[in-house]
């Protein structure tokens, strides 16, 4: 071979290495590549299909507000958001990150976010609690209704057809022991596979909590869905317990047995 091909051979291997590096660094895939520490000790996660897609579209923003799936789901904090991370990611940016959107990040949609302060006021549960204002109203079969409604966030957008319920992001890992999708299980319909169950919620996520107009073609939603049902996250090392293999059998019993199926890849 002549050594100006090779040259340019190499100088395109590398072009594409710093690219994949970058775009890594970039969406917040390369935290799949490490360990996180948390209160009590390690945490992990594992993919079962090796090497997570650069720049999935989990990381992609698909709507109009900036949000990504990983605005609320990393992978630091076990793939749901805790309210220690947010406050830091409120101070970092003074209240602009994704995850601060009136929608459905603020007390009451209509709050005034004009200021620093203000933000720090209308965030004050997803700040404090990571909760996030799921509105819903009363379900048709349901056995009870709204008599009253005593509001402490003079919320006008709280109505009987949209009360606020506010909630934690459940984990984006694990999912393929999954019963339910969703607290209340609404993205569980009668007869369908997981797998369909996901795709409906990936596609409502995007235009909820991404504001999309549209929703994702289906190879974006299929990115996701096939990315997200590859994750298995577990305690891997705790503080209060004699070793890290005695934590993962103890913790999770199957963590031991999957990570000796042949062909998964546990990142280091
Ligand atoms: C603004 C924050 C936010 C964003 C952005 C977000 N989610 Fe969530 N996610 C939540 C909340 C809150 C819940 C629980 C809501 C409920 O049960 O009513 C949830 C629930 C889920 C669940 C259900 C898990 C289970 O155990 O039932 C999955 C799966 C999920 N999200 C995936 C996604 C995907 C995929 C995206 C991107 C398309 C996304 N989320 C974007 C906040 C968010």
């Amino acid at each position: 071979m002549k050594r100006g091909s090779k040259l340019a051979i190499t100088t395109v291997v590398l072009t594409i290495m710093v690219g994949v590096t970058v775009a890594l660094a970039a969406t917040g895939n390369l935290a799949l590549l490490i360990p996180f520490r948390d209160p009590s000790g390690t945490v992990r996660t594992v993919a079962s299909a090796g090497d997570p897609v650069p720049n999935s579209a989990f990381f992609q923003s698909l709507g109009s507000n900036g949000r990504t799936c990983g605005s609320c789901h990393q992978a630091s904090d076990a793939w749901t958001v805790t309210p220690a991370h947010i406050q830091e990611r409120f101070e970092a940016t003074g209240g602009l990150d994704p995850i601060f959107r009136t929608n459905d990040g603020a007390n009451c949609p209509s709050a005034d976010v004009h200021t620093v302060n203000a933000r720090r006021d209308a965030y004050s549960m997803l700040l404090g609690k990571g909760l996030i204002r799921v509105s819903r109203g009363v379900p048709a079969n349901a056995e009870f209704s709204v008599a009253a409604i005593d509001d402490p966030h003079n919320c006008p957008e709280t109505t009987p057809a949209g009360l606020a319920l506010f909630r934690r992001p459940l984990p984006a890992s694990n999912l393929r022991f999954l019963t339910t999708v969703m607290w209340d299980g609404r993205e569980s319909f009668p007869g369908q596979t997981l797998q369909f169950d996901l795709t409906d919620q990936a596609a409502g996520a995007t235009t909820g909590h991404a504001q999309a107009a549209q929703r994702p073609t289906d190879a974006q939603l299929a990115e996701i869905v096939n990315f997200e049902l590859q994750l298995s996250t577990a305690q891997s090392f705790d503080q209060g317990s004699y070793s890290t293999r005695r934590v993962e059998q103890y913790r999770w019993p199957g963590q031991a047995v999957i990570s000796n199926v042949p062909g998964l890849l546990e990142y280091r």
